[in-house]
């Protein structure tokens, strides 16, 4: 990847913009709207939202306001957990695109596997869901589908099932988080990963064997972490509410990390939270 505008491509060839800008914790109101405006006019073209995370409406507002073509921009949101069922998951469709205001989305995700309250009635679900899912795809609704936070036995019968398969996983990878099993499960059946929380939500920025290797290239943790993951082949998400951090973020082409920094990187020590497990998350 050498610029922004740069792209992983999809099985269907839908082009994925390499960064995207991730939204999740950005509050709703003024600030999601002024942060999106603020990413795009540094030339982020490709937003992610999520329903749960309360500020598609002011996302929305951004994405419009930019006056930039619906056309040149890559959006995507993400079903919750109350809605893993054939109509609920069309009734959270339309009610997201009625917040975002907007005709189509580039990328829908299943935003978890496995739901508390119906926990018990995975295959079920997934599948009355799943179907749902697809044909919002044939409808032309969602360029794409995918999914997030799946693990490789819930992809296991998830791929069993579906006639559409997913072509996204977005999962939690940051230098100290990288589900390996996970990546080469995804990778074998192609499906792109994208990156959340690709700066360990900020929990990486103080880390003195990050900053050690960031000082090498002239570069700050932040960007540091970014290239790791375009160069790992992910689609990194940063987050930032910050106007000169939502424009650093995106300047992560003139340097190349090393193979050999690349490999410490890769198996630095774990920060930040422990992983949520989604078979005994809380929700
Ligand atoms: P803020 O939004 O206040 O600018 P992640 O993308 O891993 O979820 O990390 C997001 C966190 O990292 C946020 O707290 C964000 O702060 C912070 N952040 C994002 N970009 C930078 C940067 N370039 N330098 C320092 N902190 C950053």
């Amino acid at each position: 990847m050498k610029k922004p505008t740069d792209t992983f491509k999809l099985t269907n060839g839908v082009e994925v913009p390499c960064i995207g800008f991730g939204t999740w914790q950005t509050p709703d109101g003024e600030v999601a709207k002024q942060s999106v405006l603020d990413a795009i006019e540094c030339g982020y073209i490709h937003i992610d939202t999520a329903a749960i995370y309360g500020n598609e409406g002011s996302v929305g507002d951004g994405i419009r306001e930019s006056g930039v073509d619906r056309k040149d921009l890559f959006i995507t949101t993400k079903l919750w957990n109350d809605s893993h069922d054939y109509h609920a998951c069309k009734k959270a469709f339309a009610e997201s695109m009625k917040r975002l205001g907007l005709e189509y989305l580039d990328l829908y995700l299943v935003h978890w596997p496995n739901p508390v309250d119906i926990r018990d009635k995975f295959e079920e679900t997934t599948k009355s869901m799943w179907k749902a899912m697809e044909e919002l795809y044939e409808e032309g609704k969602v360029r794409a589908i995918g999914v997030s936070n799946y693990l490789p036995h819930h992809l296991d019968y998830l791929l069993s099932i579906a006639k559409i398969k997913p072509m996204v996983n977005q999962i939690r990878i940051y230098p100290g988080s990288v589900p390996q099993e996970n990546i080469d499960y995804c990778t074998k059946h192609e499906m792109l990963i994208q990156a959340y929380s690709p700066l360990g939500t900020g929990s990486l920025l103080g880390a003195k064997p990050l900053q050690d290797i960031a000082d090498k290239y002239d570069t700050t943790i932040a960007k540091l972490c970014i290239k790791w993951s375009l160069q790992r082949g992910f689609n990194p998400l940063p987050k930032s509410v910050t106007t000169g951090r939502i424009k650093d973020n995106l300047d992560v082409f003139g340097f190349e990390i090393s193979d050999e920094d690349m490999a410490i990187l890769n198996s630095i020590e774990n920060f930040g939270e422990a992983e949520a497990d989604p078979d005994k998350v809380g929700f």
